[in-house]
């Protein structure tokens, strides 16, 4: 057979030519340790990659191949969100209060608009379409407390055949009588839930107790339960955010060494358990979620502005634990993951330490991917991985255009737009293969006439 024609006649295939740049396995060393092509090509076939390259040795292999030319532009993995609310879309940048009042002030009753399935229905539309309109292609999403609006969100990623992980939120006390479930209906709901979302399609199921001070013992002995009956399911929580919570958690479990023990005596902290904030952790803590391969989701613009604290990256990475990258919509304040990225660099620069682009880069694609055991299927551009990737413009400004120019380099581009990037930098964001956002184009929903006054 001539290797040179050798796919010429294959229609299901598609490629698409940019500067691209992903890691394609786990490494410590993120700034040194990835794949860069100035002039790439990546070929997919029915929503998997197929082949990446340098586009001139690639070519060769596939002389008849249609095109996309995004040359200039950059294509990254897409990006990986590891923790956000999604009920919370319509109440980002809600003015003035720390965690606990900010629950109650503005979460809880904005949660409560959810026990309206059509209502949910509509914001898990507004919800996505921010998702790719800012590149993120997979996120591990906090639903509501109620089961219907949990529903309307896995039907709605599954129109767009996304990997999406999430779960209903699970409470039963210290919070208002009307989002309180109990140990037994948490339990059931998210049995059910887990039976009809966990692996259908790319979908992913994560129990959800809220947090510590939101659930009884009885509630997180049951939930304990459900993930042991479950070992492949997520898990996801909060953890050690605030001052006031952790000395609440203290009061209300003082037979419990520490807020983790919290969890890990009910056998919630293991692998693909995650951990939203984890930022006034003491030493026990650390060694507990290192020993128990369990992960944080480092949320640095909701630790601002909610001023939590700043979350010590080098100290959790030094313990071994991994850290993911999040949005933690809407106690923070973008969909953005480069923005987010960029709040990181400057919390770490108040921590007198520094985070270089690509390791940001890493945290929000493959090294997600890596610690949520899912780096078969995203989080990385290798051959075999589903076709979830993002084209970024670095020039989209006059601004852009001034601080940039041809030889400027990915780690450059990818830093100046942590700082400066918005949607505007997204050219086009694709899942599985097929296009979910392009620039230019009109929303899914138009949200000036969505239900977020309805
Ligand atoms: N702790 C418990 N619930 C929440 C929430 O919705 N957002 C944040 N940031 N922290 C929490
Ligand atoms: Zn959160």
């Amino acid at each position: 057979m001539n290797p040179s024609n050798k796919h010429s006649h294959d229609s299901n295939l598609c490629s698409y030519r940019a500067r691209i740049l992903h890691f394609s396995h786990a490494t410590a060393t993120p700034a040194q340790d990835y794949v860069y092509y100035d002039d790439g090509l990546m070929v997919t076939r029915n929503g998997k990659i197929v082949a990446l390259d340098d586009y001139k040795t690639l070519i060769n292999q596939y002389p008849n191949l249609a095109v996309q030319d995004y040359s200039g532009k950059l294509l990254l993995p897409g990006f990986i969100d590891s923790h956000m609310h999604f009920p919370q879309t319509e109440m980002l940048a809600s003015y003035g209060e720390q965690l606990l009042d900010w629950l109650t002030n503005y979460t809880f009753p904005v949660e409560n608009k959810f026990a309206d399935s059509h209502y949910a229905a509509t914001i898990a539309e507004i919800f996505l379409a921010q998702l790719f309109r800012h590149g993120t292609t997979s996120a591990m999403v906090y639903s509501s407390v109620h089961k219907g609006a949990t529903h309307c969100l896995f039907s709605a990623a599954k129109r767009y055949n996304m990997l999406l992980m999430a779960g209903k939120v699970c409470m039963d006390r210290h919070c208002p009588p009307y989002l309180q479930d109990t140990p037994q209906s948490a339990q059931q709901d998210s049995a059910d839930l887990i039976k009809t979302w966990h692996n259908h399609g790319r979908l992913k199921y994560v129990i959800t107790p809220r947090f510590a001070p939101t659930s009884s013992e009885a509630q997180l002995a049951m939930l304990g339960e459900l993930a042991q009956d479950n070992p492949n399911v997520f898990i996801q929580t909060h953890l050690s955010e605030n001052h006031h919570e952790i000395a609440w958690v203290k009061s209300l479990y003082p037979q419990r060494s520490h807020y983790l023990d919290v969890y890990d005596h009910y056998g919630l902290v293991r692998p693909g358990a995650v951990f939203g904030h984890a930022i006034h952790l003491q030493e026990d803590e650390w060694q507990c979620l290192a020993q128990r391969g369990a992960s944080i989701a480092f949320c640095p613009t909701s630790n601002l502005f909610l001023g939590s604290g700043l979350f010590d990256l080098n100290l959790a990475e030094s313990h071994g634990i991994p850290v993911l990258l999040a949005t933690d919509v809407g106690g923070g304040t973008s969909f953005n993951m480069l923005r987010t990225m960029g709040e990181a660099y400057k919390v770490c620069q108040l921590r007198g330490g520094q985070l270089h682009p690509l390791h940001g880069l890493y945290l929000m694609t493959q090294g997600s991917a890596v610690a949520l055991g899912l780096d078969e299927q995203i989080g990385n551009l290798n051959p075999g991985s589903d076709a979830d990737f993002v084209i970024l413009d670095p020039y989209f400004d006059e601004l852009t255009q001034l601080r940039f120019t041809p030889d400027s380099e990915a780690q450059d581009i990818l830093f100046a737009l942590s700082m400066l990037g918005d949607d505007r930098a997204t050219v086009a964001t694709y899942i599985a293969g097929t296009a979910v956002y392009t620039r230019g184009s009109q929303p899914v929903v138009n949200a000036t006439q969505g239900a977020v006054n309805a």
